[in-house]
This record gives C-alpha cells, structure tokens and sequence, in this order.
C-alpha cells in the first residue's frame, strides 16, 4: 500500500479539514432541488442531478484512492458509472432516467463509504516518502479537493436553470455583508506596458496553469467597472441585440432570472453575458475584450512594477474583497467592494462573475498533462473555448489565486460570467 505525501506547505489536518467542508457544502447543495427532481436534467445535454452526487465520491475515489495510491475500489460498478462529467453527445444518447441510475438511498451509501476511505488516506501517518514520487499524490489529494468545489459551482449554475417551483430556497452558503454601496467613479483607466507573470508559484497548481512565464502587455486601457445591465440595457435599445440569457422580459418589463427569484432587472449589478455577447458590444463602444495578459496587468500589476498574488495586495482573500465564496447567490452592484480594489482602482477583477477574456484557452508553452487527471485541460485546447479569470459568487475561496484559469466556449450561456471592455492605448 502506498501513501501520501504532500507539497511542501500542507498539512494533513488542513486537508481533512477542507474536504469534510467541501462534502458538506455539497450536501448542502444537493438538497436545493426537491427531492422528486433527482432524476431531472436541468440544463439538456448534461448529466442528471443524480450523475453528479455519485460523481464527486466516485472521482475522487478514481483519482486518489486508486490511480495515486494503487488501493482497491470501493465499487467497481459506481467507479465507471459516475466516473466523468463527459455530456451526453446528442439528447438521443442522453440515457434514460431512473431505470438506469441507481436510487438516491445507494448513491449516498456509496458516497459515505468512499469519505470513510478517503479520510482515511488523507489521514495516514506513515508517510513514506523515498518510494512515492513526492509531488503527484499530494497533488492528487489537493485535485479532488478542488474538484469538488469547481463542481460546486458548476452544480449552481446547472440547478440555476430550474424552476422556481422545483426548488427549496434558502439563505447563501457563507453569507456576509456587502460593504457597498457601489463606487461612482466611472470610466476607465490607462495602464502602461510592462511584465506580467502568468502561471503558478509554489503551490498547487493545474496542469493549464504551468508552467510558470512571463509576458509583455503593452499599454492599454481598460473600464474600471464591469458592463452593467443597465448599460447592456442601452445597447441593446441602441442596435437591437439579444437579451442576455438571465434576463425574462414580463409586462413589459425587464426582470433578471437569479436564483430562487425573478427581481426586477439591477441596472447597477455586472451583466451576465457570453463571450460572444461580451465581444458585439465591445466592438460597439469601439473597444474589445481584454485579453488574459491585459487582465493580469489590470488585476496583479503595479504602478512600480511589483506584482500582486491578488487585487487588493498579498492579503488572503476575504469576504470584505468580492462577491465570491458563496456570499451571495446572485451579483451585486458594480464597485460593492471597494477594498478589493486593483492598485490601478479597477473594481471586482475578482468575485461578482468571470470576467471573459478574448485568449482562446491552450497550453502555455512546456504544456505537459497532469498525472493524477491527464484529462483536466488538454480536451478543450480546440480554438472554441475561451479563458476566464477571476471568480464568481458561487467560487471558492481556495480557487481564488492569480494562476487560475477557467474556460468556456464562447457562447456558453448558463456560467455566471461577466466582462469588461479594454483597448490598445
Ligand atoms: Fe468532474
């Protein structure tokens, strides 16, 4: 039998720690949709309700319990059945509902089995660390971790498409107040040329997040704000463009789609639009959406040429520096968390939706797959998918670092993502 050993830095307890909160988030979550919708498919061609509380153990079972450290399965059957998030190709292929997946009662007996055997490896004392190649099963622990709570906000999104009445509403997660109100100061601001580091430091990383480099954004000038409904609102009074997806128009009026109500429309909140909505209106005001290196300026760089780990300084995030980390369920008006500030006064880089950036997602140069999940990134390297960055109210503190990247094709509508217009100065 093999054992763990971790990245320098980790501690055992830590990690129990973070996965009995990350399994009890979930939870939590799995109980928003009534209980006789376990089988229903919020958003066609994904996996059902039921996939996803069977995938979460069966992965991290995959990835830790049996990839990393050679051990025995804990269901055979269950490690294949929910073994990845991969969609149904067509609706026709989409499998039939409860004839096919398990009862609820054996999915969770399933699920607490597989949190007794991975307590139990993360727990192990005896760390032997002359045969264990040091870094891939700490990584492959930190990777469940992570996945779970990348899940978590993907299952947000997914149960976001459900109706009102298929739900059970409930106060956020990790509520806490919203320092607001929002700032007035708005326009832009120009930044000059300079370096940017992209990728990750010493600590976990994502294969698509190394290797570590360096690149040169040249002078641009980006909106301090992010596009807010209301000015989503005039341009599509302007040209006559689509609403986007979380709007509903009733009685005449505009009214945005959250996530146990319908409100009327926040004309101060960020619009939540795809890549490809973020990009027609950019080009309508005359400018683009900031590519990823801009985004970095914008959020890490320094008028001395310092680099940040976040916005706001070196300091850890925290609920007084964005929407983020289950605060809310919904964004709120721009400029909300003015001590979340960049030091070029751009607001809400991080947290209140993903800010689209126009950087097709790929590799950085050195690529290489990671061992515990070879599969992560490299699928999606096709010229269709978009990098994000920053986070969104349902992201996770943890996933809040200055190397992650998030990504999505560009007309995806349901991911609580937002932008920002930027040019070349
Ligand atoms: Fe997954």
């Amino acid at each position: 039998m093999r054992h763990l050993s971790y990245p320098r830095g980790i501690e055992r307890r830590h990690l129990v720690e973070w996965f009995r909160q990350g399994r009890a988030r979930s939870r939590e979550i799995f109980a928003i949709p009534k209980a006789e919708c376990y089988y229903d498919r919020p958003i066609k061609l994904r996996n059902p309700i039921v996939f996803y509380e069977g995938h979460l153990p069966a992965f991290a079972v995959n990835t830790l319990i049996k990839l990393a450290l050679k051990q025995k399965p804990v269901d055979p059957d269950y490690e294949v059945l929910f073994e990845r998030g991969i969609d149904p190709g067509s609706e026709d292929s989409a499998k039939p509902t409860s004839d096919y997946w398990p009862r609820r009662d054996e999915v969770q007996a399933y699920g607490a089995e597989a949190e007794r055997r991975i307590e139990r490896a993360l727990c192990a004392d005896d760390i032997e660390r002359d045969d264990v190649p040091q870094l891939v099963d700490g990584q492959a622990a930190i990777a469940i971790l992570e996945h779970e709570q990348m899940h978590q906000e993907t299952l947000l999104y997914m149960l976001h498409e459900m109706p009102y009445e298929k739900k059970v509403a409930r106060r956020p997660l990790h509520p806490s107040r919203v320092p607001g109100p929002g700032s007035r100061d708005l326009g832009s601001v120009k930044i000059p040329a300079g370096i940017v580091t992209l990728g990750a430091g010493d600590h976990f990383a994502w294969d698509n997040e190394l290797p570590s480099h360096q690149i040169e954004v040249p002078a641009f000038e980006i909106d301090r704000h992010n596009v807010s409904n209301g000015q989503y609102l005039d341009y599509m009074k302007a040209t006559g463009a689509n609403p986007p997806h979380f709007w509903k128009r009733m009685n005449g009026e505009w009214y945005w789609r959250g996530m146990f109500e319908l409100v009327p429309l926040p004309l101060d909140a960020p619009v939540y639009a795809t890549q490809e909505e973020a990009t027609a209106y950019a080009k309508w005001r005359g400018m683009r959406v900031p590519t990823e290196g801009e985004y970095h300026r914008a959020a890490f760089g320094t008028p001395s040429d310092e680099e940040r780990l976040w916005p706001w300084g070196n300091e850890p995030p925290d609920p007084t520096r964005g929407n983020f980390g289950f605060a809310n369920w919904d964004p709120v008006p721009v400029g909300s968390y003015p001590t979340g500030a960049s030091a070029w006064g751009v607001h809400d880089l991080v947290g209140n939706g993903w800010e689209w950036t126009s950087t097709p997602f790929g590799g950085f140069d050195g690529f290489q797959p990671m061992a515990s999940y070879p599969n992560y990134s490299a699928d999606f390297f096709d010229g269709q998918h978009f990098v994000l960055k920053g986070g969104s109210p349902a992201t996770a503190p943890e996933l809040i670092r200055r190397s992650f990247r998030n990504w999505f094709r560009g007309n995806y509508p349901y991911v609580y993502a937002t932008f920002r217009c930027a040019r070349a100065t």
